[in-house]
């Protein structure tokens, strides 16, 4: 696929059918991700493949906490949903938090590092035909995600799902470069 295609494809999946994806494509987009660029190439990333069982299990905890803590205008319902059709998902979390960065001055150039793996997988993704999703909303739970897989140091940065995507919504409108120039 062109390169720019491949950035102008890059949607925020949100449904899949049931087509699996390949342990090859995984590794391919998890490669991808440790390709990045990373403050003094500390290359913060760690990844929790998570088996069915688990991601079943993440759905349903997420579920649970929307039950009692949505409000009108906030849900975490929707990405629940996303979660279950999605055919993989994977816990990513940094190890500059409680091991490495002691120093402060680490924390934000260590975000930004994750930030490339993670648009990195998901311009790889789109490479191989599929889609993707970062999902933040995991960090409602991280607390019960992290005790549930047995998760003590590291820290969470979010959840990814990848799986052949339904793109069943319109396209999305993105601020014009002239909005956002500052000079
Ligand atoms: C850091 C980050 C966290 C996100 N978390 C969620 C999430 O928890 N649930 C969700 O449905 N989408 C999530 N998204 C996807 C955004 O909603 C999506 O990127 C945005 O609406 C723009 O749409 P697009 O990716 O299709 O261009 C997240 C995106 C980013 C970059």
């Amino acid at each position: 696929m062109d390169f720019n295609e491949v950035i102008n494809n890059r949607r925020s999946a949100r449904l899949f059918t049931d087509e699996n994806i390949s342990n090859k494509q995984i590794e391919k987009i998890l490669e991808s991700g440790c390709v990045a660029p990373s403050a003094r190439n500390r290359q913060p990333w760690k990844f929790y493949i998570l088996n069915d069982e688990q991601k079943n299990h993440i759905m349903d905890m997420l579920f649970e906490w929307d039950k009692f803590n949505s409000k009108k205008r906030f849900s975490v319902k929707g990405t629940a949903e996303q979660i279950k059709t999605a055919n993989k998902m994977i816990m990513i979390y940094s190890d500059s938090y409680k091991s490495k960065a002691k120093n402060k001055n680490y924390k934000k150039p260590d975000y930004i590092s994750l930030g490339c793996a993670i648009e990195n997988m998901s311009l790889q993704a789109i490479n191989l035909g599929l889609g993707s999703c970062i999902l933040c909303d995991t960090l409602y739970i991280e607390n019960e995600i992290d005790e549930y897989l047995g998760i003590n140091d590291f820290e969470q940065i979010c959840g990814f799902i990848i799986g052949s995507p339904i793109y069943n919504y319109p396209p999305k409108t993105k601020k014009h470069l002239k909005e956002l120039l500052l000079n």
